[in-house]
């Protein structure tokens, strides 16, 4: 049995429930519901870390420099950009919120380094895989050069990208992994002859002789750092990064093997720095811990071989709490920043200090929780469809008198309806004979002997059944195991505009969670429940796993009725807010059903005079249509002229006017140069 409770968390067993999409069977909640109610019903406190509130009228906030006086109002965002004609999807990145996590990185190493006494240094490095969109990564070199920190390249192309970004900037640490060639080792060997302060990694034996051998050529001594296999391991969805069949880095005896080629090269003294990296969103603290002190191990060994180390590369691996649990779960870490620099700065000084050696160097590369809060993605939501819970028993009644042979699998359903109404009755039973009855209705149809209203009506009863019986288990407060599906079953869906894969792309591959909630209404109960569709082509483009700070995930997400104008279609602006996307999201992102990138605005805090607390800082407008089908090897031109030879053949032969093919043809034109996504 599970136990159910409220959407504002409470203990079902007392008081009336809110079902999952059944708003109409729902009483009027006993309290008004507060802007508190939503912040713990999204967990808004929790996976928020500080950075995220509701204000008084009901909008989500950011505060980001975690100070309550210092907000800005999202929903206020998106109206001002819509006025300037920025639709959404829009990712809004926060800069002020991005310097604040790379300032408390640094605070807690120092804090750490300052309460353990620990005489080595600590730099953050910026993995810029982790998000290379060139202005995020400016922001994060000006914000972390002022902070001692540095970045990482993994790639060819990520090496010049940094060579390019570190301009003027030769005590920046550059970190260089992943897979090398020798254009790639001889790159790094000249730029330390320019004077930048940049590591190459050696992660198979060949890099080093490659190293060595560009190093003689041009006469230069190079930094070297070398990947460990360490035998721990992380946890979570990445574990397979560390460990002894990780694909990178040498075993313990390759490391010695290495250690004498250098010797051999009168090199030994170039072997600077020890790395590893044991996964990204390591979820518990212990495989941090293990890891580092075996690291360390590792280091004090080597360094006692005559080795010239200073330095301690801890990789990445610091994650973000996604679901707000804090718990070891795949979305959620058990330990903060200042834990994880504790425990790092703990770990090596009291292997170094057991060793008689000097604390070296601390890097990390903790590029997720440096940008992860950083990014949030703002959508729109363009209709729902959801399930109707009235049988609409006069019009069955009606029908069924039509009917020559009364349909047995619809007598059954209208009996298991009105069995509901009965004091004691076995809740599962009637819904085991609903799912039989309305399987045999179907099956009756296919084979033709059941009209197509007779069939409408069996899906009718159905869904009408679930939703009583939903109510009635949730009711008692807990739902039996075969009913666990029911409310996902049951739920509204939410068409939104946005695609899965371009956006949430680690929701699609690998069932990350990511906090959603709606911007506005925070002072209204979400009485829907629903999951989200997305509008691509794909069904596996939808989100129908939800944070849940109890219980790390939920079905179903609680959303507010659609509101609509007199005579719309279109519902009045309802937007939710996807959060935590700085990691990953944006460079992982596909063309799937050619969406393109959204439009991204990066946003500051002004408390200068004037209409709003924010400033819009820059504009990166999304891919228009003909941007992406260049993408894809079409010339939008020559596209064009097919659709005018077709439009003028069709003039031709008398089928359209020249005013209808010349207003078609504006479309087309119009079109290429339009948003990929939903205007
Ligand atoms: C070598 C290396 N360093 C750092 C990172 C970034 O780790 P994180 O996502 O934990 O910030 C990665 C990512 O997987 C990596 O492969």
């Amino acid at each position: 049995m599970a136990t159910v409770t409220t959407a504002s968390g409470a203990n079902l067993s007392s008081m009336k429930v809110e079902v999952p999409g059944m708003s109409e069977q729902t009483a009027a909640p006993k309290q008004p519901w507060s802007i508190q109610d939503s912040e713990r019903l999204f967990g808004i406190r929790e996976w928020g870390d500080g950075y995220f509130a509701v204000n008084g009228e009901g909008h989500l906030v950011v505060m980001p420099e975690r100070d309550p006086k210092r907000q800005i109002d999202l929903h206020e965002v998106i109206e001002g950009l819509r006025e300037r004609e920025i639709g959404t999807p829009v990712i809004i990145r926060l800069r002020d919120l991005l310097k604040h996590r790379l300032t408390e990185i640094r605070e807690a190493f120092d804090n750490a380094i300052k309460e353990h006494q620990y005489t080595g240094s600590y730099c953050c490095v910026y993995p810029i895989k982790v998000n290379q969109q060139r202005q995020l990564c400016e922001e994060v070199r000006d914000y972390g050069s002022a902070l001692g920190f540095g970045l990482e390249a993994g790639s060819k192309p990520e090496l010049l990208a940094v060579l390019g970004l570190t301009e003027n900037l030769p005590n920046m640490p550059v970190v260089c992994n992943g897979f090398k060639d020798s254009e790639f080792i001889e790159t790094v060997i000249l730029a330390t002859k320019l004077g930048r302060h940049i590591i190459p990694v050696v992660e198979r034996f060949t890099d080093l002789e490659l190293i060595v051998h560009h190093a003689k050529r041009y006469g230069v001594r190079p930094r070297i750092g070398i990947r460990a296999k360490p035998s721990s391991q992380g946890s979570g969805r990445w574990e397979s990064s560390g460990g002894m069949r990780s694909k990178f880095g040498l075993t313990v005896s390759e490391m010695l093997h290495a250690l004498e080629f250098l010797k051999k090269h009168d090199m030994a003294d170039c072997l600077n720095m020890i790395h590893f990296h044991i996964g990204s969103q390591v979820g518990d603290i212990r495989n941090i811990k293990a890891a580092v002190n075996e690291l360390a191990h590792i280091y004090v060994e080597l360094k006692k071989l005559g080795a010239g180390l200073d330095t301690i590369d801890v990789g990445g691996g610091m994650g973000i709490d996604y679901d707000g649990s804090q718990s070891d779960s795949p979305s959620s870490v058990n330990y903060g920043v200042a834990e994880y620099a504790a425990d790092i700065v703990y770990r090596i000084k009291s292997v170094c200090d057991t060793a008689e050696l000097p604390h070296p160097r601390i890097l990390s590369e903790s590029g997720r929780a440096m940008v992860a809060h950083s990014s949030l993605l703002i959508v729109d939501v363009l209709g729902k469809t959801n399930f109707p819970s009235d049988p609409d028993m006069p019009a069955l009644k009606k029908l069924m008198k039509e009917e020559k042979q009364k349909p047995q699998p619809i007598i059954e359903l209208v009996d298991a309806f009105e069995m509901l109404d009965q004091p004691k009755v076995n809740l599962v039973e009637v819904y085991h004979d609903a799912v039989q009855a309305r399987d045999e209705a179907m099956s009756l149809f296919n084979l033709g002997y059941m009209s197509l209203r007779m069939r409408a009506s069996a899906e009718r009863l159905f869904w009408a059944i679930g939703r009583k019986v939903l109510a009635l288990a949730t009711a008692k407060g807990e739902l039996p195991d075969d009913l666990i599906d029911l409310p996902q079953v049951l739920s509204d869906i939410y068409y939104v505009n946005f695609s899965v894969f371009q956006s949430l792309p680690d929701h699609w591959a690998i069932d990350q969670l990511f906090p959603i909630c709606p911007i506005h209404r925070l002072n209204e109960e979400p009485i829907r429940r629903a999951i989200l569709a997305d509008i691509t082509c794909d069904s596996d483009g939808q989100v129908d796993k939800f944070c849940d700070k109890r219980t790390t995930s939920k079905p179903v997400l609680e959303l507010h009725e659609l509101n609509y104008n007199n005579g719309d279609h279109k519902p009045q602006p309802y937007y939710l807010g996807m959060f935590l996307l700085g990691a990953y999201q944006e460079v992982l992102g596909d063309l799937h059903n050619l969406y393109g990138d959204t439009h991204v605005v990066h946003v500051s805090f002004d408390d200068s005079p004037g209409v709003g607390d924010w400033d819009l800082d820059e504009v990166v407008e999304g891919d228009t249509v003909k941007e992406v089908l260049s993408y894809v090897q079409y010339d939008h031109e020559d596209l064009i002229k097919s659709m005018r030879r077709d439009i003028e053949r069709a003039v031709k032969a008398g089928t359209m006017s020249v005013g209808d093919g010349q207003s078609l043809l504006k479309f087309y034109d119009q079109g290429m140069e339009g948003y990929t996504y939903l205007e």
